[in-house]
């Protein structure tokens, strides 16, 4: 049992978004300051100039900035066509919006389960779930790793579908040198705070090939807008990316690269602590596949022990997800049940996730890790 101990060492949080701040302050203020001095707050010149920056970092010939991660994955659904009747086969082991999405939009999502090493969407489940009304295939890049997507095109190709990346976690993740936003038709992001680029305040990103695709969506996102200002030739919305968001996320793209380095180097410094951990799944990639490292997220059978050791350590440990979306009372409508996803399920029983941002000391990995592998050898002593 942990209370009464001692607290040990500072506190270390999942992510720290202030020490990223120290590292860019002179970039960033002088960025806020110019769009502040422009007063060009909505479409300004940033706007343009970030998406054609973030869509050539992702390889993709075109992008759409909008106002976050879950307009970005709605707008796109819209853009699709897909409507009520339709199915889109997707995962539960995600963060909601990607079901909201699809709901939103009057469709029905169709949940497979997900492969019991990289938490990602099962291919040999997907041929199973289509019907003459899937309409799309939604995998999600979770945690930072890449689905398998080359067997879900597959899929997709032999039966005519679209399939959409959900990479509101994976900026940066590859698969055979080519990153989330190019393995797909079309792909979302969430610029979150916390991801690994992260706006101040929301933001998202609608990437793909398809250049009419991605107009499709800006016009949605934009009041349905035809020529002039207020034609407005489609049903929309407003979805705008901010300029102030852009200009931040312009600065911070310069950095990702050495970022994502940052936290693969600490994500392997947790694998080489956590090798000898009694009973604790660690995670791994796909051979071919490199994961963004957005979360470093372990698996044993006592989570919520293990968390709440962590946080008398002043360690924080997050959960994501503490139960898979077809169980949650919002996606009754897509008519989960219990047991119907086993791995899924387990998984919401069983992750933890362990701080990791770029700035992370190795003194505190060594520290988290001393921590997972002294509560799970003393569990393991005790079964
Ligand atoms: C997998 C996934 N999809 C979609 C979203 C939605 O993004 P946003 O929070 O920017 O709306 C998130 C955000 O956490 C996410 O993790």
């Amino acid at each position: 049992m942990t209370e009464g101990r001692a607290v040990k060492g500072r506190p270390i949080p999942m992510v720290d978004l202030a020490a990223q701040y120290e590292r860019i302050r002179g970039e960033v203020d002088e960025a806020i300051a110019r769009v502040v001095h422009s007063t060009a707050f909505i479409k300004g010149e940033d706007c343009a100039l970030f998406e054609s920056e973030f869509a050539a970092w992702c390889g993709v010939k075109a992008a759409c900035g909008v106002a976050n991660g879950t307009d970005a994955l709605i707008l796109c659904l819209r853009a699709y066509g897909v409507g009520p009747g339709d199915e889109v086969v997707t995962v539960a082991n995600t963060f909601i919006a990607t079901g909201e999405a699809i709901l939103l939009n009057g469709a029905r999502p169709v949940f497979v389960d997900v492969d019991p090493v990289t938490y990602t969407m099962d291919p040999a489940q997907v041929e199973a779930a289509l019907t003459t009304r899937t309409k799309l295939i939604l995998p999600v890049h979770l945690y930072g790793h890449p689905a398998d997507m080359k067997p879900i095109l597959e899929i997709a190709a032999r039966h005519g579908l679209r399939v959409l990346e959900d990479a509101a976690q994976a900026h940066g993740a590859e698969i055979a040198g080519r990153r989330a936003g190019a393995l797909g038709h079309a792909a979302t992001f969430s610029f979150y705070p916390g991801k690994n680029l992260g706006a101040y305040g929301d933001a998202g990103m609608v990437v793909s090939d398809d250049a009419e695709f991605v107009a499709r969506v800006r016009q949605i996102a934009n009041h349905g807008g035809g020529k002039n200002k207020y034609d407005n030739v489609v049903l929309g919305t407003n979805s705008r990316l901010d300029t102030l968001q852009a200009a931040v996320l312009r600065v911070k793209l310069r950095h990702l690269e050495a970022w994502n380095r940052e936290r693969r180097q600490r994500a392997e410094a947790y694998t080489k602590a956590l090798a000898d951990a009694p009973s604790v799944a660690l995670p791994r990639e796909r051979p071919g596949a490199r994961s963004a490292w957005h979360l470093y997220t372990i698996r044993v059978a006592d989570r919520d022990g293990l968390q709440d050791h962590l946080k008398a350590q002043s360690i924080a440990a997050a959960v994501h997800y503490p139960r898979p979306i077809h169980l949650q009372p919002a996606m009754s409508a897509a008519g989960g049940r219990s047991g119907m996803l086993p791995v899924s399920e387990a998984l919401a029983r069983e992750v933890l996730c362990l701080p990791l941002y770029p700035e992370l000391p190795f003194e505190a990995v060594e520290r988290v890790a001393a921590e997972v592998k002294s509560y799970c050898g003393a569990a393991v002593a005790r079964a």
